[in-house]
């Protein structure tokens, strides 16, 4: 996988975290499913970087950090980048919510990536299944359990004892909602960084979105082009972001762009920054183009921020830890804080 296409990494934006840290306003998603094999992905992490993308959003579930680790060690090998100039998230998998599996996974999740630290280190999922070591993550588990604040809150001392370590330079959330931040946060001697959570122009999170910004906690939009590709075992198969909107289709055609590009344009030009995943370097190359290019008018964005559909497209219901729930109560906040 080759490319000419380059953008300069230096006139992409970055923003500041409530740590000082500058994470670039645009990274590349690495989770490839079933349908994407790890080394096609590791293929597409080194042409992203030649492309000029410093920032990969990895995780230990997606199962593709060794092969990820050989692709980031031969670039640095080979003199393209130095290590200081990488941004690397990766997270920490529901079944390694016990204390003392912390920082052993963390340390994993190290060595498969060939790193001394990370950038980025995030809880995935507020719903651990810490008993079920190991479990399937394509089946439900039984195992799983509601959110419960104590028990998040001995996970989140030892994201903070990664920090004090040196392991991490950043801790964050991922998928949380409100109603668990505001228990959370009080209690928290780092504050997350970051928030990762679905976010696209048919799913905005508004009011969450601006809960979050409001905690000095920088949004991270996962799935910014609705996971087109994905198998229906990850996703309902009546919700996808329909880059056919008229509304989406008539400004990407004035900007030159792709509707998927459009989307990673308008998260970016939002606020959030969007961690689009692609195989294809003219696509990774367009995505990133597209931030260093003419902003959208507030028109459009105007425009934008009305084709919300409240179309959430992760539901998580392989978290469902009772045969009575349904998807939604998973999102539906306090009824699995108190419990
Ligand atoms: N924290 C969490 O719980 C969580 C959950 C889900 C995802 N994530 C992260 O978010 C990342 C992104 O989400 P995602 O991978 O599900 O989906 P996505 O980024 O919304 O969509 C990826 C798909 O869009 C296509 N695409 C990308 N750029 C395009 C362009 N310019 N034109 C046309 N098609 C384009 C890609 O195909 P090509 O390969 O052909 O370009 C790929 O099939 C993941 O990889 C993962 O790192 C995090």
């Amino acid at each position: 996988m080759s490319t000419q296409t380059q953008i300069d990494p230096q006139s992409v934006p970055t923003r500041t975290l409530n740590t000082g840290s500058k994470m670039p306003a645009i990274g590349l998603g690495t989770f490839g499913s079933d349908h994407v094999t790890n080394e096609t992905v590791a293929e597409a992490v080194k042409a992203a970087i030649d492309i000029g993308y410093r920032h990969i959003d990895c995780a230990s579930v997606y199962g593709n950090e060794a092969e990820i680790g050989a692709a980031l060690k031969e670039v640095i090998d080979a003199g393209k980048v130095s290590r200081e100039d990488l941004w690397i998230t990766s997270k920490l998998w529901n079944d390694k919510h016990a204390e003392e599996d912390v920082l052993p996974s963390l340390r994993q999740t190290l060595a498969d990536l060939q790193l001394d630290y990370l950038d980025l280190y995030l809880v995935h999922w507020p719903f651990p299944n810490f008993h079920a070591k190991g479990c399937d993550v394509d089946s439900r588990s039984e195992l799983a359990k509601p959110y419960i604040n104590e028990n998040f809150m001995k996970t989140w001392r030892q994201m903070e004892k990664a920090v004090e370590l040196g392991l991490v330079k950043n801790i964050g959330t991922s998928n949380m909602t409100q109603a668990k931040l505001e228990v959370m946060l009080p209690e928290a001697k780092i504050k997350p960084a970051v928030n990762e959570m679905e976010i696209h122009p048919h799913f905005q999170q508004q009011e969450l979105y601006d809960y979050v910004v409001s905690q000095g906690i920088q949004p991270v939009g996962f799935c910014p082009i609705g996971s087109p590709a994905r198998p229906e075992r990850d996703k309902t198969a009546e919700d996808t972001v329909d880059t056919e909107d008229p509304v989406l289709r008539e400004i990407a055609e004035k900007h030159g762009l792709h509707p998927a590009t459009l989307c990673v344009k308008w998260a970016e030009q939002r606020g959030q920054i969007p961690i689009p995943f692609s195989t294809n370097p003219r696509n990774m190359a367009a995505n990133l183009a597209s931030v260093v290019g003419d902003p959208l008018t507030d028109e459009e964005m105007e425009a934008l921020s009305k084709i919300d559909k409240n179309c959430r497209l992760i539901k998580g219901q392989v978290f469902l830890w009772k045969d009575d729930q349904s998807w939604e109560d998973l999102w539906d906040l306090d009824g699995v804080i108190a419990q």
